[in-house]
Order: C-alpha cells, then sequence, then structure tokens
C-alpha cells in the first residue's frame, strides 16, 4: 500500500500534485512519502509480533539514507544497519541514538571501527574472524567493550537476481556456518569484544520464504551449539530482504507471513531478535518524477525519451529490473514504447517494448517503486547533476536533499597548474 494516487486526473503525493513538485522543483526529481515510509515500518513491526517482545528493527540505510526519511523512520522507534561511516554519520545526525546503530558490511576499515567504537554504537556484525580480533585491540586500547555478533554464511540459495544474492558459499559475505564454533571458542577469550550472537542476510528482493527458513534453522542448530560450547548467546541478527511488488501480478510475502515463519523457525531460541529491513520500507514510499523530452519514432516502436536516465535510476540497467511507468495526468489510451533517458549508451533504457499510457513531449510521468535503492545509487555519470530528492508529508513537502548542479561538482576538480 502506498499513498501515491489520482486525484482530479492527476497523480498526487499524499495530499500534494507531483505537477506542483515537477513545476517548483523541476525533473528529474525523487518523491517520497511519508505517510508510506511510516506505514510501512509499522506493519512490517506488527508483523513480527507474532516472534515475540524482544525485537530491535535496524532500518537498513542503503535502501534509502535521506536525512529526512531517516528522521521519519527513527520517530517510528527504528536504528539503522550501516555498512559505511558515512552511513553511520548519517543514522547520527538524523537522530538515531547509536546504541540502535548495527554496522554491518565486508570491509570496515580501522577508522570506521573506531568511529563505531567511539560513537557507541549497539553491535558490530563482524565478517571474518581477524576483523574481531582487530576491533578487541581498538576497543581494549580504548577502555572499551564492543557488543559484536558473527556473520555466518549458511550457504542457501536464496532465489534472486545473481548480483544480490549473499548467502552462498561463494560470495564474499559471511564465515561458512561450520567454521563458527571455532572462530568463537577463540575470539570469545579476547578482552575488547562481547561476542554475544550470530547474524545472517542471504539476499535481497526474497519472494521465497523456504530457503529464509531453512537458513534461520541453521542458525538455530549453530546457536544450540555454541550455547554447549559455554557461549553466552543472546542476539540474533536475521538480516533483510523481504521482496516487494514492482508490478502489479508480484506477490512477494506478506510482513505477517514473515512474522509468522520467524516465530516458527526462532521459538525457544530465547535471544533478541534483529532485522535489517530496507526495501520493504522504502521501496513503494518513493516515485521518480521525470518529464517526457521527446517521443521518437523508432523502427520497431517509438522511443519514449524521458529526462530521468540510468545515472538517477541504475536499477533497470543494473538488474533489469522493472518499474512501472505511469503518466502523471493521463491523456487516455496508451502505447507501445520504449522508454529510455538521454545518457549515451544503449543499457539507459528503462523497458522496451512496454504497453504504458499514451505520453506526449512535455508530460510528466513517474516509475513506480523507486524509494528503495534508487536516489542512492545514483551518479553524475554523462555529467548529469545529482537527483534531488522530496519528502512529502500530507499537503506539504520539503526538499530533503538539493539538486547538485553539473557546474558545482566542476567546481570541485582542477586542471594541475603543471599543465
Ligand atoms: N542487511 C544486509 C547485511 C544487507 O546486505 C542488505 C542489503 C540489507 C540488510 C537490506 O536488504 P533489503 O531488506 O533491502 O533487501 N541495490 C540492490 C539491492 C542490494 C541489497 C544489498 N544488501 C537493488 O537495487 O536491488
Amino acid at each position: 500500500m502506498n499513498h501515491f494516487s489520482m486525484i482530479d486526473g492527476a497523480l498526487h503525493c499524499e495530499g500534494v500534485p507531483l505537477e506542483r513538485i515537477a513545476a517548483e522543483v523541476g525533473t528529474p526529481v525523487y518523491v517520497y512519502s511519508a505517510a508510506t515510509f511510516r506505514r510501512h515500518a509499522q506493519v512490517f513491526r506488527d508483523g513480527l509480533k507474532a516472534a515475540g517482545a524482544r525485537v530491535h528493527l535496524a532500518y537498513a540505510i542503503k535502501a534509502n539514507p535521506n536525512i529526512g526519511v531517516l528522521r521519519v523512520l527513527a520517530d517510528e522507534g527504528y536504528g539503522a544497519d550501516v555498512v559505511s561511516g558515512g552511513e553511520l554519520a548519517r543514522a547520527l545526525a538524523a537522530g538515531m541514538p547509536a546504541h540502535d546503530v548495527v554496522f554491518s558490511g565486508v570491509g570496515k576499515t580501522d577508522r570506521e571501527l573506531i568511529r563505531g567504537l567511539e560513537a557507541g554504537i549497539g553491535q558490530f556484525n563482524l565478517e571474518l574472524e581477524e576483523e574481531g580480533v582487530v576491533l578487541a585491540a581498538l576497543a581494549a586500547a580504548r577502555g572499551l567493550t564492543a557488543p559484536a555478533v558473527l556473520r555466518v554464511n549458511p550457504d542457501v540459495d536464496a532465489g534472486t537476481h545473481a548480483k544480490i544474492s549473499t548467502g552462498k558459499k561463494e560470495n564474499k559475505f559471511g564465515v561458512p556456518i561450520d567454521l563458527a564454533p571455532g572462530i568463537f571458542d577463540r575470539l570469545a577469550t579476547l578482552p575488547g569484544i562481547n561476542l554475544r550472537g550470530v547474524a545472517i542476510h542471504i539476499g535481497s528482493q526474497l519472494f521465497d520464504l523456504a530457503p529464509l527458513e531453512a537458513a534461520y534453522r541453521r542458525v538455530g542448530e549453530l546457536v544450540a551449539e555454541l550455547r554447549g560450547r559455554g557461549h553466552t548467546i543472546t542476539h540474533v541478527d536475521l538480516g533483510g530482504g523481504l521482496g516487494v511488488p514492482y508490478r502489479e501480478e508480484d506477490a512477494p510475502p506478506a510482513p505477517a507471513d514473515y512474522g509468522a515463519m520467524v516465530a516458527r523457525a526462532t521459538a525457544g531460541w530465547d535471544v533478541e531478535l534483529m532485522f535489517e529491513p530496507g526495501r520493504v520500507i522504502a521501496g513503494n514510499a518513493g516515485v521518480l518524477l521525470t518529464e517526457v523530452i521527446w517521443v521518437k519514432p523508432g523502427v520497431i516502436n517509438p522511443y519514449v525519451i524521458v529526462d530521468a536516465a540510468m545515472n538517477d535510476l541504475a536499477r533497470p540497467a543494473m538488474y533489469d529490473a522493472w518499474h512501472d511507468f505511469v503518466a502523471v495526468r493521463p491523456r487516455g489510451g496508451t502505447m507501445t514504447a520504449n522508454i529510455a533517458g538521454p545518457v549515451c549508451e544503449t543499457g539507459d533504457t528503462f523497458a522496451m517494448g512496454r504497453t504504458i499510457d499514451r505520453v506526449e513531449r512535455g508530460d510528466l510521468a513517474i516509475f513506480r517503486t523507486a524509494g528503495a535503492y534508487g536516489a542512492t545509487m545514483a551518479s553524475t555519470y554523462n555529467s548529469r547533476a545529482l537527483v534531488p530528492e522530496v519528502l512529502v508529508d500530507g499537503d506539504r513537502y520539503t526538499v530533503v536533499a538539493d539538486r547538485i548542479a553539473a557546474e558545482t561538482i566542476l567546481a570541485a576538480e582542477r586542471v594541475p597548474d603543471w599543465l
């Protein structure tokens, strides 16, 4: 459910006409609905009620790290899952308490570990034994004890796109689950670290709960084994990954189904369960608003050339992802067209041979379900501006990220004075 709907013949975000945002901010622009973020945050939390009272929610900032968005989620009681010093800074800037921050990531630098320690974050998710050794030493040198869990790789196929699958043994993430007990034995003796549990995350845009449940059951066996070896296990981080519908016919598991599965798989664990949802919170809470520059005749189908491009929304070019394309003020009728951006690459194509609302030069349209992994993956390729972001709440909106003009980026470059 989201709050982008037709009112009097034109698409609105909550109470704000998208035409108004286009006129006042310009296009392309990402538009987010605060009400949708709140709703998703609540539905996800409610879905987990079946799993018991001790639940910690750490929104995976990478999905949409805008600090306006983070504030909305902080107000809903969400902490953050961060994967870089930059994301940590955002979580703190948005007012998320440091103890609600989880630091994931396969390549944290010493500087980033120190930043996390000094900020007093709630948990480090270790990706390899050596990281635990380094973290323990950095913490002990500062008179601190770092709360940590070990990320394990359960070797399950999550059944998602290869580029966003993370739980197979050949992936770079976590330690092989059968090596975890030995690593625990060695790290637990070190001063400066409190290794208190395990973490898992097998992939993103998951539609099938079965591999996830299989992975959780393997984690359950591991927890029992670790306890049997005398370790105190108080936290298990079950990651993120729940899929969202990009097309009308898509039917991802509902948060309540996920919650029921979690309750089943984790019964009797007696730990605090931690979650790192990203896409399921942000995906349908945002759209990319764009203007049709040309309807260019094509040999097979016409090309609808829009002012948004692969640098603004990379997912179609990177993962062949589908994003619905909808006219802001439909003229009536449909057309079969290719939709492409202005970037000089054939890959800068959002759709081929798709039946869409009939559009003409100058019309506005949106790409739906662009709230997650949209603006955050934007670049300035082809020396295009960095796309701005708008947050709507009811009948008001704020530009929560400015358009960074190509000239501003140019001003940060220089020709060496020896040339
Ligand atoms: N936790 C960890 C350790 C992760 O690596 C990720 C996502 C998440 C949580 C959040 O997963 P989510 O709930 O959003 O599925 N750019 C890609 C998605 C990359 C996901 C990376 N990791 C896309 O646009 O589809």
